[in-house]
């Protein structure tokens, strides 16, 4: 079928609004739906402004049935694309419940209001997380999965979820996008990621650090068995990871039913060179210091892209210097994130 109408849940977030261009470039027409609990509507004005698109935008919460209900009863949709959902690893282990209750009911709403559609399309934010400790690499789709954290385990639960629903009623078609480690900002420099905390993640910290936000960077352990002894991973530039999307849906639209694909680059970064790229290709020093490794680290992952360049007919095209380059041009047009924004 042809999919028109796409449903982005948690569209104003840092993935779902480089989305949200991506599909309305490649002709889609799309509605956002988030509650804006860790997102902001300035977000969403600056991708109509990118975009020249206007969009609706729904503020509602998919942990209550009867918005999602409502939603799709004024709405045609043929296909969601879910990104809504707690994303904190720490946050997730300090509070289990709160992350299965959100992240579990969110998706069964989701698939509860959906079911009653003809169109029954669904995209689901997955995560190299549900590799848990493996150091077989790259990391393959059959690679076995396992979570070692809240987080990870609503990751791992939904996709199982979603495959048992796609066993039960073979009219659905589900594509499960297994993300590694999405960095970098629009080339415009007008949306890019913004941490409501203190960042838990590498790169928001070096830009936050590059900006004069925080004071300098901890890397966490250089004792791994590594090139340079730092943590390595499959950094994917959000503009990439975005049109990772549009394949799948486009992949969708010829009924595969459930399937599973990694989105990354294929190759390994280090958290050093990482954080000299930033400093060469941006003229800014990162001051940082050598710490103890973080608990649940591993020394290396990264992705084996086959599957995705196959089937999907997508591959990442941006360079580490890129990913750096429109870093730094987001948050140095925008040191506070969209706090300061006046529109
Ligand atoms: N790191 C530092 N200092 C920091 C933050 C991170 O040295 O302040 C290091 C980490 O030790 C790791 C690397 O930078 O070696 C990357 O860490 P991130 O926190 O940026 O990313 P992770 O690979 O730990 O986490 C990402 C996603 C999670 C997902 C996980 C596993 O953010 O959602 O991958 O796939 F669960």
């Amino acid at each position: 079928m042809r999919i028109k109408k796409v449903l982005v849940s948690g569209g104003a977030g840092y993935i779902g609004t480089h989305t949200c261009i991506e599909l309305i470039d490649a002709g889609y027409d799309i509605i956002c739906a988030d509650n804006f609990s860790n997102s902001s509507p300035v977000a969403m004005k600056r991708v109509e402004q990118i975009t020249g698109a206007r969009i609706p935008v729904h503020r509602m919460d998919f942990c209550k049935l009867d918005e999602v209900e409502a939603l799709f009863r004024e709405e045609a949709i043929d296909a969601a694309i879910h990104f809504a959902g707690y994303k904190a690893v720490g946050e997730s282990v300090a509070k289990p419940l709160m992350y299965y209750e959100n992240n579990l009911l969110s998706l069964i709403n989701l698939c509860k209001a959906m079911g009653r559609n003809t169109a029954r399309n669904i995209v689901f934010s997955s995560s190299a997380t549900v590799y848990g400790l493996s150091d077989r690499l790259p990391l393959t789709e059959e690679t076995p999965t396992e979570a070692y954290s809240s987080y990870g385990r609503t990751k791992l639960y939904i996709e199982e979820i979603l495959k048992d629903l796609h066993a039960a009623e073979p009219g659905w078609n589900m594509s499960v996008l297994r993300y590694f480690n999405p960095v970098g900002a629009h080339p415009s420099g007008l949306i890019g990621e913004d941490p409501a905390d203190i960042p838990n993640n590498l790169m928001p910290y070096i830009a936050q650090v590059a900006v004069g936000r925080l004071e300098k960077l901890r890397i966490f352990g250089d004792d791994y068995d590594t090139p340079d002894g730092t943590g390595v991973r499959d950094f994917i530039h959000v503009v990439d990871l975005a049109r990772g999307h549009v394949a799948a849906l486009r992949k969708l639209e010829e009924e595969p039913g459930y399937t599973v694909h990694n989105l990354g680059t294929g190759k390994g970064c280090s958290v050093l060179e990482l954080v000299h790229a930033f400093e060469r290709v941006n003229n800014v020093p990162i001051p940082y210091e050598i710490t103890a490794r973080r608990p649940g680290d591993v020394a290396a992952n990264y992705a084996s892209t086959d599957k995705a360049r196959r089937e999907l007919g997508w591959e990442a095209t941006h360079t580490i210097d890129d990913m750096v380059r429109d870093t730094w041009n987001w948050q140095s047009k925008n040191p506070n994130g969209y706090r300061d924004a006046t529109e």
